[in-house]
């Protein structure tokens, strides 16, 4: 079965725009985008779109590809000050001469829509109240929307980046699942992956996992956006995983719908957040 995240997602938008509608205050996102990158281009757009589509308003800084560390810290220091500002997002990557760590960490913990500030990553380890990355939150919103048990389920991770990887498998562990992370050095990748109930992979390559490498019914959660060809796909051959997953994520329409509609949901924590601590 199709874990469909493009349909969930739409259906989640409208219940979010509905709520931002209700709100007493119009809820700003500052979003900044260093340089000229096309798939950064791409996703800025996309999540412009989406903030306009909920009612959320975008406060958009495009700078130059040379842009200095000085620059982009006086937006992000200015939008930490304005009560106006709710959300503040960096698109990343950022060019090599920018300080990401730095760069981040200046962004107020409450205002990290990303959920990737120390702060924000801190409280997710320790398990308190936070605002998650993204793209894990959706996979997890996605699970939940179609009722797949995590408790007790053994639960495989490929990938360990600080934006998927990692988070993940904390919110898996959260939710009482056994968590096994798998990454470029594993040793025998397939006799780990088979172990899985739950399999989620963040690897950026494409047809990565095959059918062999899957245990029979288990959920499959592909988070790989690859070009291949002009087309877009995913780290899983899915046209014979399919046939062996109880539920799978297709690429496209998949993790990324759930993502962006994840993001939406962080600025609105963020706006909630930032009134709580008025
Ligand atoms: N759908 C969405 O909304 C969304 C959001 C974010 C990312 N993505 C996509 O998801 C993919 C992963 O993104 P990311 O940011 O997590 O990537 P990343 O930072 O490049 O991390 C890739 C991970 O895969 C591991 N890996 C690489 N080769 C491997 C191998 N042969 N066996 C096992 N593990 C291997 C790496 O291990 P090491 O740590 O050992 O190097 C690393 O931990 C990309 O295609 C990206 O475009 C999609």
């Amino acid at each position: 079965m199709i874990l469909d995240g493009k349909k969930t997602s739409e259906n989640l938008m409208k219940q979010l725009a509905k709520e931002v509608a209700a709100l007493d205050d119009v809820v700003t996102l500052t979003l900044i985008l260093v340089g000229r990158d096309p798939a950064s281009q791409v996703y800025v757009n996309n999540k412009q779109k989406a903030c306009m589509e909920v009612g959320i308003n975008v406060e958009f800084h495009h700078l130059e590809e040379n842009a200095t560390q000085k620059e982009v810290l006086k937006i992000i220091e200015e939008a930490n000050q304005n009560e106006k500002i709710h959300g503040i997002l960096v698109q990343l990557p950022l060019p090599s001469h920018l300080d990401e760590e730095v760069i981040i960490n200046t962004i107020n913990p409450l205002k990290d829509v990303d959920g990737l500030t120390l702060t924000n990553q801190g409280k997710l380890f320790t398990g308190m109240e936070a605002i998650h990355p993204a793209t894990p939150k959706g996979i997890m919103t996605l699970l939940q929307k179609y009722f797949i048990e995590i408790s007790g389920k053994n639960v495989v991770v490929v990938g360990r980046s600080k934006l998927v990887g990692k988070p993940i498998a904390m919110l898996m562990l959260q939710k009482n699942a056994t968590v096994t992370i798998a990454h470029s050095r594993t040793q025998n990748l397939k006799e780990v992956t088979k172990r899985a109930d739950i399999l989620v992979v963040a690897v950026g390559k494409p047809n990565f996992i095959t059918a062999d490498m899957v245990k029979k019914d288990a959920v499959v959660v592909d988070v790989g956006i690859n070009k291949v060809e002009g087309k877009i796909v995913g780290d899983v051959k899915y046209s014979e995983v399919k046939e062996v997953a109880s539920y799978i994520t297709p690429v496209p329409k998949g993790v990324g719908p759930m993502t962006i509609y994840s993001l939406l949901e962080n600025i609105i924590q963020s706006y909630k957040l930032l009134n709580k601590n008025k």
